[in-house]
């Protein structure tokens, strides 16, 4: 009996020991992960903090890089207003070049004021001429009539145009050399004197020597006559004319000669119409003023 109850209690202490060694083991083992999981919690931890290092230098360099690349762009942006305004200048001074090349290609004498202010000498010629078509050619004009080459489009138009209109428009003058004014002027004067100035300019400053210049009657009608101003044709022209370039040079009360509808001068359609908008007539405006049309006349 007494040999079986030590035996039980032996067996008790031992599963004792056995229970307290293995609660040490599991005591010990969570200790361990434990310890375990805060180095690791440590280590994701430091990881964090490294990131989040090398994400602000990144920022940063980002950020400089920004900075660099704006001041970039500023550049380039201050560059190509640059190189704008260097282009911009070589146009103006192609432009320039170009106007001054047109110019000293145009005849000088093409807007100057011939009525008893201006003179061509007897060796003026204008650079070209050409025929105008028998057609619109007064049947009762003297001899081939001759017009300034670079005005013929426009006198043409004029005249194809009017037709169209249902208006019979004639030359009966055209170009007149210095020869040709001497001999109509003394022919006048010999009828009517001093007269004849009235009406008829003297060799050298008649606007026919330009060859610009022409005077239009009808075909009903064919003579020079102030009953020109009551026709359909002067009707039209007056309407019409400054599209095509042309201008009346003596209006009713001008300050040269008798009124003389019929006679009309190829000043360019710029001026032309600068004129008819302002209601002016050639000789009211200023040389200057008019000269500024010069390199534009043709065009
Ligand atoms: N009949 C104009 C004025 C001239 O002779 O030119
Ligand atoms: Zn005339």
């Amino acid at each position: 009996m007494k040999q079986a109850a030590e035996k039980n209690i032996s067996l008790k202490l031992w599963t004792f020991i056995l229970g307290m060694v293995i609660l040490l083991a599991a005591l010990g083992y969570a200790v361990y992960r434990y310890m375990e999981e805060v180095d690791a919690k440590e280590a994701v931890q430091a990881e964090l903090n490294s990131t989040k290092d090398q994400l602000a230098f990144t920022e940063n360099e980002l950020s400089n890089a920004n900075q660099d690349r704006a001041q970039l762009s500023e550049r380039l942006n201050e560059e190509k207003e640059r190189n704008d305004e260097f282009f911009e200048q070589i146009e103006e001074l192609e432009d320039t070049v170009g106007i001054l090349d047109k110019l000293s290609k145009t005849d000088e004498e093409l807007l100057q004021k011939y009525s008893k202010v201006y003179f061509l000498n007897e060796h003026y010629l204008p650079s070209k001429l050409k025929s105008i078509d028998e057609d619109f050619v007064a049947t009762n004009a003297k001899e081939e009539m001759k017009i300034h080459a670079q005005v013929w489009s426009f006198l043409d138009d004029l005249l194809e145009d009017a037709k169209r209109d249902g208006v019979e428009l004639r030359v009966l003058s055209a170009y007149r050399s210095f020869g040709d004014q001497a001999s109509i002027k003394s022919g006048y004067t010999f009828t009517y004197g001093s007269g004849a100035n009235t009406f008829s300019a003297d060799q050298g400053y008649s606007e026919h020597q330009l060859g610009t210049t022409v005077d239009f009657v009808t075909t009903i009608n064919p003579s020079l006559t102030i009953g020109f101003e009551n026709t359909e044709a002067f009707k039209w022209l007056e309407k019409n004319a400054h599209k095509y370039g042309f201008t009346l040079s003596y209006p009713r009360g001008n300050a040269y000669y008798q009124y003389e509808p019929w006679h009309w001068r190829f000043v360019g359609e710029d001026l032309a119409e600068d004129l008819d908008d302002d209601n002016a007539h050639f000789y009211d405006w200023d040389q200057r003023k008019i000269d500024e049309y010069l390199v534009k006349i043709f065009d």
